[in-house]
């Protein structure tokens, strides 16, 4: 399986460092991913390179303008694309989400102004608005970088130890329990008993315990559903 991300923004160098690091970049040395930032003003026709104007109708702030967009999604567009814009008011990036998108081919990302996008690329364009949370940053080119992680690690291989995947699928029920890491006594601060037991099952049960416990005070929500 093999994804490409083409990533359209006014910030290419926001997230280039990122794609660079760690395990995106190993996901493209090992050939499983691919990841090319644009500059979206590379595809301004005019002598100022405007990318946005005032909205119509008035108001605060700038709007994109669909020429460039419009100019460079038809330009990097293959048939099996799919396009999704980064914007706060989009669907909310869940794991699920991530799995579903893992299964694409080609992704092309629209990082934007917090302030929008001309409503005609997001009629005309986009195959799918994608929201990291209920707040709004200053533009989209982080939030593009979080989705390309979080969808690259369903990618069969990319984590080479799937195990996590599954862990994880359980933490999407519940957080995560307490991880403790050598030495067992830390300025007196001691590693649970348990952890040092050897005993599978009662290391197994003690986690469940603390899972249980950290979702209903912090996220009683997701015992709900
Ligand atoms: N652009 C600005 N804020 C955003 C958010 N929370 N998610 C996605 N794109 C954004």
């Amino acid at each position: 399986m093999h994804l490409e991300f083409d990533i359209i923004t006014l910030f290419p160098e926001m997230a280039e460092g990122f794609f660079a690091s760690s395990m995106l970049a190993r996901g493209q040395k090992n050939g499983l991913i691919d990841i090319r930032t644009h500059q979206l003003r590379d595809w301004t026709s005019d002598k100022h390179n405007k990318t946005d104007e005032l909205p119509y109708g008035g108001g605060a702030g700038m709007v994109m303008k669909p020429e460039p967009i419009f100019a460079a999604v038809e330009q990097l567009r293959k048939p099996q694309s799919k396009v999704v814009c980064m914007a706060p008011d989009g669907l909310a990036l869940t794991s699920q989400l991530a799995r579903e998108l893992a299964q694409e081919e080609h992704l092309i990302i629209l990082s934007g102004h917090y302030e929008g996008v001309d409503q005609r690329v997001r009629d005309e364009l986009v195959d799918l608005e994608v929201s990291i949370g209920d707040y709004v940053l200053t533009n989209g080119t982080l939030a593009g970088a979080v989705m390309i992680d979080c969808v690259s690690r369903f990618i069969p291989g990319f984590l080479g130890d799937e195990k996590s995947l599954t862990e994880e699928s359980f933490m999407s029920t519940f957080l995560g329990f307490p991880q403790y890491t050598r030495p067992a006594d830390f300025r007196g601060l001691r590693v649970p008993e348990v952890l040092l037991s050897g005993d599978h099952a009662a290391i197994a049960k003690w986690r469940q315990e603390q899972q249980t416990e950290k979702t209903r005070q912090l996220r009683p929500d997701l015992l709900d559903t």
